[in-house]
């Protein structure tokens, strides 16, 4: 059997043979070799620009990572010129060499030097990293940050494309991108503000495990394989990542809880979204829930308008949004799943109902791959975006 599509015009699901994979995709998704050379020095890394070459040279700080690989594949498909390449990290990819566009990189340890003779940044690493690195980079390359690090700081756009791309103008050298859950909801949430107007929004996130990084895959591999080797539960956490096991569990509970009860990640949903739509009061309450799916986070969305929303037409101004498919055909059981959307640069909408208990509400159920929807092709996105506005170059 194959995935139904709902309509000829909306995009085709993939196939059901695809599910579940020989071995799981994130540990294959970087084009990456592993090294037996040593380490390349900075010094060794050529910036020279060969003749007229336009392009620009690009940094990939954390090159290595969940998603410093999904940057670099990003990267390589956008029609951005790169005429080189810097790929850094910090302990595990370091001497490892990855691909890019036919040619083999070494990742080299994070040199700040270096990285101040490029165009452009890209972070994909931790906020403290970040908020380390970002300082002693002031007046040189642009830097587009995917971490929580300057999100929320006013001097620093925060950047959805195909939500506030002219928002990108305003950089004083650093972009930031919001946080994955966030991304999927503001794409969202854009058009049907602009055809209907927002008045709240109350979310419920259903978070992969990759959104925690790679250890927290390793942790939620780990206890599903002594679970099925034992036949016993996992009811110790085989991993720091997450307070308890993962393994066929959910967690309400996503980063440190606030004083009010809520968490950090129920927070950034609500202030990272008020930031990108410009609506700083927009009533908007958020439960973020940590499930064990490696790669693709969900999110059940009830919108309330101003004006009565009609289902179909919601439907339709989704589909025709820009990097919004619709799957919705509740008959032929078409609705997007995690497992159907990853590694797939779109966000995706189905189940869109009107909410039985309010005339203004309608109902979504929107997925995408928290790993390249929701930071690489953001971040790769900001930084055409910059580009084609003249505000870096090579
Ligand atoms: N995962 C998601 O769904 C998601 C979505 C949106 C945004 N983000 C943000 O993206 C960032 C990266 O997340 P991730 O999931 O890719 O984590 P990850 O898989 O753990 O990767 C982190 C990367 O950071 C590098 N690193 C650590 N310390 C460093 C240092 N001092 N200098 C240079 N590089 C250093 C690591 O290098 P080595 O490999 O050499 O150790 C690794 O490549 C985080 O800020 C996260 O909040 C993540």
């Amino acid at each position: 059997m194959t995935w139904r599509t709902a309509s000829a015009g909306r995009a085709a699901a993939p196939r059901e043979g695809n599910f579940p994979p020989a071995s799981p995709s994130w540990k294959s998704a970087a084009p990456e070799r592993a090294s037996s050379v040593a380490a390349e020095s900075s010094s060794s890394v050529i910036l020279v620009k060969k003749g007229d070459d336009p392009g620009m040279k690009v940094a990939v700080v954390g090159a290595g990572g969940l998603v410093g690989r999904r940057i670099l594949s990003a990267l390589e498909e956008s029609k951005l010129p790169v005429s080189a390449l810097v790929l850094t990290g910090h302990s595990r990819s370091v001497g490892k060499k990855m691909w890019f566009r036919g040619e083999e990189h070494p990742v080299i340890k994070t040199d700040v030097e270096l990285l101040r003779r490029v165009d452009a940044v890209l972070l994909a690493t931790p906020a403290e990293v970040s908020r380390q690195l970002v300082p002693p980079l002031g007046g040189g390359p642009l830097v587009v940050d995917t971490s929580s690090a300057f999100r929320l700081d006013e001097a620093v756009p925060l950047v959805v494309p195909e939500v506030n791309g002219p928002a990108v103008r305003r950089h004083r050298g650093v972009i930031a991108g919001p946080n994955c859950s966030t991304i999927q909801m503001v794409m969202v949430l854009h058009p049907l503000h602009h055809k209907y107007g927002l008045r709240r929004v109350v979310v419920t996130t259903y978070q992969s495990v990759s959104g925690a990084g790679y250890a927290a895959m390793k942790q939620l591999e780990s206890e599903v394989r002594v679970w099925l080797a034992s036949g016993k539960p996992v009811l110790v956490p085989r991993g720091d990542a997450f307070p308890y096991p993962i393994a066929f569990n959910l967690i309400p509970h996503i980063d440190a809880f606030t004083a009010d009860g809520y968490t950090k990640e129920e927070m950034k949903l609500v202030l990272e979204t008020r930031k990108i739509l410009g609506l700083p009061d927009l009533p908007i309450t958020a439960t973020a829930v940590r499930v064990p799916v490696f790669v693709g986070h969900s999110e059940s969305i009830l919108v309330e308008t101003d004006l009565a929303p009609d289902v179909d037409e919601a439907r339709k101004v989704l589909a025709s949004s820009p990097g919004i498919v619709v799957w919705d055909d509740p008959p032929s059981k078409t609705y997007p799943l995690p497992v159907m959307v990853e590694g797939k640069s779109q966000v995706f909408v189905g189940r869109v109902r009107r909410d039985l208990s309010s005339p203004r509400g309608l109902l979504l159920w929107v997925v995408a791959d928290n790993l390249l929807r929701g930071a690489a092709v953001n971040a790769v996105g900001i930084l055409e975006t910059a580009y084609n506005m003249g505000l870096v170059q090579g």
